[in-house]
């Protein structure tokens, strides 16, 4: 498939505006600002940076998505778990302090024409969704399930720590339905009223509870890989055309050492492999084969 996203990546240092633990509603999470007025000006929704840890040993970059972009400040603002050590690092930075970056890489989410899109975010598969509703409301879509070019938002977490960017999405005027598989009361007891639908069980259960919410809407998902290849099966049978970011391990993040390639699925059943920093992390989700991951 032909990137449609211009290779623009730059190797910069960048300044740490800010880097905030997100505790205690999402402990482990960090919401780190840079002031990066390249990647800022020309990152696309669905595209990530590539993080160096700062660290003496020679660790891997680590990517991590956008979560939004201000060309006019200048600043890019990501969302990240600390899972191990290079998160931690990054963790550890602080209000000036410089990371070495690589950015804005990979192929972003197409901003469709006509249709409604339903987005659903997975844990930490969540945050590039925020930057992509943002941009389809610059488009001229609208909140909501029963309009022509709307967007609704499904969110689906493990437990009710991993549900973040809620604020960002209320603040877009978007009020997302959230799947938790853990802790339902919790969620309802702390966010109350201020949002509309709190579910028990897997997001995919969005399909089967909202039976009327399909129709002419294109789907996009980022989350773990057995979300996103519930998400596809669904939005098949339904025939829904569907888009997929993966959120796999990289190494270069350049399109150089292949680490990160997945089974696609040729038109007459033959697979080839792509490239999840390159071809992706979006893809259109019938071309892969999941079942071959
Ligand atoms: C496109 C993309 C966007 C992402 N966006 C986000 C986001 O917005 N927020 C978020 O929280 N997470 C995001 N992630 C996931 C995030 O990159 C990982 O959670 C992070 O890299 C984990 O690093 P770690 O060192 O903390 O954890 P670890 O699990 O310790 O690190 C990964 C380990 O695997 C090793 N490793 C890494 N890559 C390879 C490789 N290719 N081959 C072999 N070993 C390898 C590392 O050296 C390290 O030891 C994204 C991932 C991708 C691909
Ligand atoms: S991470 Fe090296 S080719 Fe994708």
């Amino acid at each position: 498939m032909k990137n449609p996203t211009p290779r623009t990546e730059q190797h910069l240092l960048c300044e740490v505006v800010s880097n905030v633990h997100l505790a205690p509603i999402n402990p482990g999470h960090f919401r780190l600002t840079l002031h990066a007025p390249y990647f800022a000006e020309l990152a696309v929704p669905g595209q990530f940076i590539h993080i160096l840890p700062p660290s003496e040993n020679d660790l891997l970059r680590r990517p991590i998505s956008i979560l939004d972009a201000d060309p006019e400040s200048g600043n890019v603002i990501v969302l990240y778990r600390v899972i191990g050590d290079g998160t931690r690092l990054i963790s550890e930075v602080r209000q000036g302090d410089k990371l070495d970056i690589i950015g804005p890489l990979g192929n972003g989410f197409k901003i469709p024409d006509r249709k409604s899109v339903a987005l659903f975010g997975g844990g930490i598969g969540i945050p590039p969704l925020v930057y992509l509703a943002r941009k389809l409301l610059n488009a001229g879509l609208s909140p909501g399930n029963a309009l022509d070019r709307s967007i609704q938002v499904y969110l689906g977490v493990r437990e009710p720590e991993f549900l973040i960017c809620l604020d960002d999405f209320t603040n877009l005027g978007i009020n997302p339905v959230i799947y938790t598989e853990t802790g339902l009361s919790k969620i309802r007891d702390h966010y109350g009223n201020s949002t509309p639908t709190i579910n028990g069980g897997l997001i995919t259960k969005a399909f089967d509870d909202y039976p009327d919410n399909w129709e002419h809407t294109i789907i996009y998902a980022c989350g773990p890989v057995p979300m996103l290849k519930a998400v596809s099966e669904h939005a098949d049978s339904l025939g829904l055309e569907c888009y997929v970011s993966l959120e796999n391990k990289l190494a270069c993040g350049l399109g150089a050492c292949l680490g990160c390639s997945i089974p696609v699925r040729n038109s007459d059943g033959t697979v080839h492999y792509e490239r999840v920093c390159t071809e992706g992390p979006v893809f259109n989700s019938p071309r892969i084969a999941f079942d071959l991951m």
